[in-house]
């Protein structure tokens, strides 16, 4: 992960069409070009997947060749031998080289790369260089380089520094895709495709406020939709000419909100149509699957459901944020999303650091075992393979520091010792690759009410989306559980129990679908400030939530009571809880527990409604982590999915293999000893911070 830089701050993020894999209603986007038509004139992938192509997992991860000479790449070759690299990610910063000047490709140096890499066993996953255009491209179009929300407009020297909008950046990124693709479609050594690098960089250009302007007439037709959809009534905001309309530039006070969660949504679907220029071009010569790697969880600007249904395989980047236990759970965190926005199919670990976690201000070293520990999380829950960020640490530039599978020591080092190690383990787990991940239980995720929740004007500034929704899914990981992510307009009825955090925005479709989820039988926990405004951010009248939805929970909610900051509550249940309160009545739900202070004394905080066949319950203020875990253990023992292994292990099972991380300081006895593909031997337990992979049908 690199430092968001200054266009990656508070800033909206755009898009609708928000339904993933098995939406109940349609989407809609930007207006096509024809180049967005999928396989216009172009090779459809053959379906042969990258598993298939490598005869197993991947291994591997960014190769810079470029960065280091022949006696180097003569080690490297040889180490990438003895560590089973399979899948080298080559050519993401190469742009510089690859043309060096407006039309004049330079391939030699890299078919030498890929005919090396291919004669040694490793197969290329290709990278077009688009996220990193070379100085002359930017000195010839200054008008690509992205401008700040205040007007300032960056300059060359980083990387990044690119404009979706701007028809100069996306011809050349068209052009370089199209180049790389006719010369490389077809080489022996191409096994993926790597569209750009971590989309997107936001822009609020002059190119920027043209094409929001297109997406919001496609959006809107007529103007005084928008005018009606964005309240511009208010403050005097009303607009009589299309091209009064601008990106949410720096102003004086708040923006308008609808202004702001609309230019997100344009820009995720910008982003989305920049992809398919390129992935189109690409397919058009080569017929091998084609990803862009995502980053997870929170820095992208991006509706994650769209991308996972235009890529042949979703493909993330993860970081931890924290180390340790918190680490192992964000892990989780991460390959529950990336599975769940890839519909369920296998995905892939495109980076991740041996050594890197990123704690604030700054960069934390892994613990011993803790490569394989995330490797084998990432595997457990459907990656089909486990990359780094990169092959061999750089020794200039801007990520120096940044760790690497080959560090500055050298293959003589505890890091390379352990990357070793997990490619044998990476090896002995190859029949795995493919098999799918089931889970009981979902957690409600939805870009539009992420960029909902981040306007600005919002009662509390504890309203953070991601913390809300990482929390969800800590109290289930937490609970022993895997658990999938499912949009509010997905088809729910797999699912035991559907947890909703910070659903602040739900459309009419989605609180129906919620409705007849619990109607039909299912058991669904819904929390604080839920289904308050609808996808215009207009507010919700008669009480919250949504009126499908308030019928489900059999409660309205009258009004909102964000406590102050520091503010510690307690439940009449002895439940501790802070940030956020509300006046809720009940409508046919029953209290489970109520408030014991203030105005609020002895009014329902927790409630239970026997809806249909089904459970709807509201969660009102915010537990402390224990105590939300305590709620979320007691929902799932009433659905009946409790998990068979003591709190601290991390048990998932993925095709036949059953994958089991003790995160706890006691050894775990087996149920019988068994052979682990892990040790390659039979163990008896998983001793504390161990790892074991049985086969389900040899009695694990
Ligand atoms: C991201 C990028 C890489 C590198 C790593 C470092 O994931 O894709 O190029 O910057 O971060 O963490």
């Amino acid at each position: 992960m690199h430092t968001p830089g200054t266009l990656t701050v508070s800033l909206p993020r755009l898009r609708r069409g928000g339904r993933g894999h098995g939406a109940v209603g349609s989407s809609r986007g930007l207006p096509l070009r024809s180049n967005d038509m999928i396989g216009a004139g172009g090779r459809a992938t053959s379906g042969r997947g990258l598993a298939d192509r490598l005869g197993g997992l991947a291994f591997g991860g960014d190769y810079n060749p470029e960065q280091w000479d022949e006696e180097v790449w003569a080690e490297d070759d040889e180490l990438m031998r003895r560590a089973r690299v399979n899948l080298a990610t080559v050519g993401v910063f190469s742009w510089a080289l690859l043309e060096p000047e407006e039309g004049r490709y330079e391939f030699g140096w890299l078919d030498e790369h890929l005919d090396r890499l291919h004669a040694n066993g490793v197969a290329v996953d290709l990278a077009t260089p688009t996220a990193s255009p070379p100085p002359w491209f930017t000195l010839a179009h200054p008008d690509a380089l992205p401008v700040t929300p205040d007007g300032a407009r960056l300059t060359h020297g980083s990387r990044d520094t690119y404009c979706l909008a701007a028809p100069a950046y996306r011809a050349a990124a068209r052009g370089i895709a199209d180049a790389l693709a006719r010369r490389y479609g077809d080489h022996p050594a191409v096994a993926l495709w790597h569209v750009h690098n971590e989309y997107a960089t936001l822009c609020w250009c002059d190119h920027t406020a043209e094409a929001f302007r297109g997406w919001l007439r496609h959006k809107y037709r007529a103007l005084h939709a928008l005018n009606d959809a964005w309240g511009t009534a208010f403050w005097s905001q009303r607009y009589h000419d299309w091209d009064q309309i601008m990106p949410p530039r720096a102003t004086q006070w708040h923006h308008n909100p609808g202004q702001t969660l609309d230019f997100r949504r344009f820009f995720s679907d910008l982003a989305l149509q920049a992809y398919r220029d390129q992935r189109n071009a690409i397919r058009a010569h080569s017929d091998r699957p084609v990803t862009t790697n995502l980053m997870l969880p929170g820095y992208q600007n991006l509706d994650l459901w769209a991308f996972g249904r235009e890529v042949d395989v979703v493909a993330v980047d993860h970081y931890p944020a924290a180390p340790g236990v918190d680490a192992a759970a964000d892990t989780a965190f991460g390959g529950d999303r990336a599975r769940s926005f890839g519909g369920g199919r296998p995905w892939l670990l495109m980076e991740q650091g041996t050594n890197t976690v990123y704690a604030g201000d700054r960069t934390l070293a892994k613990e011993p075992g803790e490569i394989l520990r995330h490797s084998l999380s990432h595997i457990a829950h459907g990656s089909d393979g486990a990359l780094f960020f990169q092959w061999r640490q750089s020794k200039a530039g801007a990520e120096t520091w940044h760790s690497a599978m080959v560090p500055h020591a050298g293959p003589d080092s505890r890091i390379f010792r352990e990357v070793t190690e997990l490619g044998a383990v990476v090896d002995r787990l190859r029949e795995v690759a493919g098999s799918t991940v089931t889970a009981q239980v979902a957690v409600l995720h939805d870009a539009d009410a992420w960029w909902a929740l981040n306007v600005e004007s919002m009662p509390s500034s504890a309203l953070d989306y991601h913390t809300t929704l990482k929390r969800a899914h800590r109290a289930l990981w937490d609970a022993g559980v895997v658990t999938d992510f499912a949009h509010p307009e997905h088809e729910l009825d797999r699912y035991r129990l559907v947890v909703a955090p910070a659903l602040f925005l739900l459309s009419d479709a989605g609180a129906e679908n919620l409705r007849r989820y619990v109607e039909g039988g299912g058991t669904l926990l819904v929390q604080h400030f839920a289904g308050a405004v609808d996808e215009r951010l207009h507010a919700r009248l008669g009480g919250y939530p949504a009126p499908a939805l308030r019928e489900a929970l059999g409660i309205r909610v009258e009004e909102l009571r964000p406590l102050r900051r520091d503010e510690k509550i307690t439940l009449s249940d002895g439940t501790r809880a802070a940030e956020w309160s509300e006046s809720v009545q009940l409508a046919g739900a029953e209290a489970v527990a109520s408030y014991t202070h203030g105005m609020l004394a002895g009014r329902p905080a927790l409630t239970r409604h026997r809806f249909g066949a089904g459970h709807g319950w509201y969660l009102s203020t915010v537990p402390d982590p224990e105590d939300h875990t305590a709620l979320v253990h007691r929902l799932l023992a009433e659905v009946g999915v409790v998990s068979a292994w003591p709190p601290g292990v991390e048990a998932v099972t993925r095709g036949r293999l059953l994958f089991l991380l003790n995160h706890g300081a006691d050894t775990v006895p087996l149920p019988r000893p068994a052979h682990d593909l892990v040790t390659d031997r039979v163990v008896a337990d998983v001793p504390p911070g161990g790892c074991a992979v049985l086969r389900t049908d040899e009695g694990a």
